[in-house]
């Protein structure tokens, strides 16, 4: 049954030391303490050094087993909160009981127990007796100046021992009094008015090299100084991290008793790394986040602010003032303020841009999303919100200036509080080569007369490319399959159509040559465009140098059905006419008369100048030869052909003058409706070929 009861038991204290594990520690016991045999007195024999771990609240308790119920007691000293072994109305004999084993056990509010056993011997015929010890002693605190007398100890050895030793320790601490160790003199340490307490209690102990005693005299002060306070620390604040450097934390309120007491004060910060985050001003007692400083509860969330006061005789302190920095959520941000991204032009979704980002958060692990701020034609863009991946929303293209190749754009974060981040993404985007070369006709009709020297450049060809940069380069290359034309006319590389030897006599008026002409442009991979050249050469009357200004509303006189028939009209009544004369010439010359048989005037004028004359009219209708100066007329055309081979007395169109086919067609009215009307914007002419309207064969 005992053994039930000693089980039941230590499952108890198992149970029980769950929840305080740890018991109270008495600690440095010596193995023996001493008391005199003639002790009568309670009398604090020892002080018991004990602590709780787990800073439990425990009791100490005192017993001596061997003897039993011996004169000893635990208790608990109010001032110092210590607990000492005490005698207990105690009657000694030695020569019964010269030792006392005494028991120390500390139990602490969870019922764990610590213990400790020592030694107390009995000195045969010993006691240490103070002499009437007052229960205080009373001095002015303002006119006690160091090294005055406070109290004079004196003690009455049993055995007659004649070196006592005195040790003095005070409840509050202060550093005011001082014994003397041999003579138990108590003396001020400083001037008193120093002191801010009014009443100190001196625990004053005697050893005679064997016991000691211990017995307290309390000092009372008047007129003592007043300590300076803060009558508003120590206190405790919260302030979230985000505030305003600046921003006031507290302000203090020093407080001193004394009138007229002059103080002063210093801060301190702990940890002191952290001393720059606070200011204080000793003239407002304000203490403020320094200009220039922010908290970061991510790096410290606690500091331990101290304040001293002074006023002249007493330093007072630390009141502490406790700052507690609070999360307050903090914007993701970018790790660069720039990135550069290059990429080519191209359809949407095509691309995939990578800028690496790498977006942190001031609150730590945040989650974020990625978008682009609207600006700059952001829409043409997309973002993977999670990735940051940049791709186009729309078919990019920046041919023409037709979007633009690079753009600056601003991607922001926002965290899953919402708080934002950004920065500039430059996405440089290059051309490629998508655009043909293109003609804005299917083809183009130009002339030469036989004015135009060799070696013209006749007009050049503008093709137009979309693109930009090299891929928008063209050159040309043409072919021809008029066998002959090929000799004269060339179209060059770029793109000019050149005049490389005079038809004049090898190529009939109102021949065409026609060339295929294209152009290549110098992409990666080249793209063409193809359009038909015809150059034709015509007859052109002389030019002076003031046709193209005085004809523009004359009209050719061939052109005029009327006028060609009253000239074809002419040409043969004035043949008829001559046939006459040659006839009445020829039969004077035969007859004498060519008037019958009644010569004339006429025939007179024949008879003396006859040979000149006929000869003149003669040579006058063979003439076929052609010069510069004055060129023939041209050969009636086939009539299945067009006159295209006339002079145009029309303005010459120049590269920039739009034709209107209103006065295309009053100019050649006689002519068909042509399909292509020149375009003169893409393509340069020289001032003397002039454009006629293109034609198929
Ligand atoms: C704050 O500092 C004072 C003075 O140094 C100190 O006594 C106190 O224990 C400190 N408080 C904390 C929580 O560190
Ligand atoms: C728009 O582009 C300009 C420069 O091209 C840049 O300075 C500006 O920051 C951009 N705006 C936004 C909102 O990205």
């Amino acid at each position: 049954m005992r053994g039930f009861w000693i089980y039941f038991a230590t499952i108890l204290i198992l149970f029980d030391s769950n929840c305080h594990a740890v018991s109270p520690d008495v600690q440095g016991l010596p193995t023996s303490i001493a008391v005199g045999e003639l002790e009568t007195a309670n009398r604090l024999i020892y002080t018991i050094t004990a602590t709780d771990a787990d800073n439990d609240a425990f009791v100490c308790d005192v017993s001596s087993t061997v003897p039993a119920n011996g004169p000893f007691v635990g208790l608990k000293d109010a001032d110092t909160n210590l607990y000492g072994i005490y005698t207990d109305n105690p009657t000694f004999v030695f020569a019964t009981n010269p030792v006392y084993t005494v028991n120390i056990e500390c139990t602490d509010t969870g019922g764990s127990v610590g213990t400790g056993t020592l030694s107390v011997d009995v000195i045969e015929g010993d006691a240490l007796t103070f002499n009437t010890l007052p229960a205080s002693t009373t001095h002015d605190a303002s006119t006690t100046l160091n090294g005055a007398s406070i109290y004079t100890v004196a003690t009455t050895d049993a055995l007659g021992h004649t070196t006592k030793t005195y040790t003095m320790t005070s409840i509050p601490s202060t550093t005011s009094f001082t014994i003397d160790a041999g003579t138990g003199v108590v003396t001020a340490a400083r001037d008193l008015i120093h002191e801010i307490y009014t009443s100190i209690k001196l625990y004053i102990q005697v050893s005679d090299g064997t016991i000691s005693a211990v017995e307290v005299l309390t000092v009372l002060l008047t007129n003592v100084n007043n300590a300076p306070v803060f009558t508003n620390l120590p206190t405790s604040i919260d302030v979230l991290e985000s505030v305003a450097s600046g921003t006031l934390l507290i302000t203090l309120v020093p407080d001193d008793a004394d009138p007229g007491a002059s103080l002063t004060y210093t801060m301190t910060v702990s940890p002191i790394a952290y001393a720059s985050l606070f200011s204080y001003n000793t003239n407002t007692q304000q203490v403020t986040l320094s200009n220039g400083q922010n908290f970061d509860y991510e790096t410290t969330i606690y500091f331990n602010v101290t304040f001293m006061v002074s006023d002249q005789y007493y330093t007072n302190g630390p009141f502490v003032l406790d700052v507690h920095v609070k999360n307050d959520n903090e914007p993701c941000y970018f790790d660069k303020t720039f990135y550069s991204l290059n990429t080519n032009e191209g359809a949407s979704g095509s691309i995939s841009l990578n800028p690496n980002f790498i977006i942190s958060d001031y609150d730590g692990i945040s989650a974020y999303s990625l978008t682009f701020s609207t600006a700059n034609n952001s829409e043409r863009f997309t973002i993977d919100a999670s990735t940051g991946v940049i791709g186009f929303a729309v078919d990019y293209d920046i041919d023409n200036g037709a979007m633009a190749s690079t753009v600056i754009l601003t991607a922001v974060c926002t965290d899953a509080t919402g708080e934002t981040g950004t920065t500039n993404v430059e996405i440089i985007i290059a051309d490629v080569n998508d655009n043909a070369p293109t003609f804005g006709s299917a083809s183009y009709t130009l002339t030469v007369d036989q004015y135009t020297d060799p070696g013209a450049l006749i007009g050049t060809l503008l093709p137009t490319d979309a693109d930009s940069g090299i891929n928008a380069e063209y050159t040309c290359s043409a072919t021809t399959t008029h066998l002959t034309g090929g000799t004269y006319y060339n179209i060059g590389s770029d793109c000019g159509v050149y005049l490389t030897a005079t038809p004049l006599g090898n190529l009939d008026y109102g021949t065409m040559v026609r060339f295929s002409v294209t152009a290549t442009d110098k992409g990666a991979t080249p793209l063409s465009g193809t359009t038909f050249v015809d150059v034709i050469f015509r007859e052109a009357t002389p030019t002076t140098t003031t046709t193209t200004t005085t004809t523009t509303t004359e009209s050719n006189f061939f052109d005029d059905p009327g006028s060609l028939a009253a000239f074809i009209i002419c040409v043969l009544l004035g043949t008829i006419l001559l046939g006459l004369l040659l006839y009445m010439c020829l039969r004077w010359c035969v007859t004498g008369s060519c008037c019958g048989t009644d010569p004339c005037d006429f025939c007179n004028w024949c008879r003396g100048d006859g040979r000149d004359c006929c000869r003149r009219k003669q040579r006058r209708t063979r003439k076929r030869a052609v010069t510069p100066e004055t060129p023939e007329r041209p050969r009636k055309p086939p009539k299945d052909e067009f006159e295209y081979w006339k002079e145009d007395d029309a303005p010459q169109s120049r590269a920039g003058t739009k034709l209107s086919r209103s006065s295309h067609l009053s100019r050649h009215r006689d002519y068909p409706d042509f399909p292509q009307a020149i375009t003169p914007t893409d393509i340069s002419l020289r001032p003397g070929p002039r454009i006629i309207s293109p034609r198929y064969y």
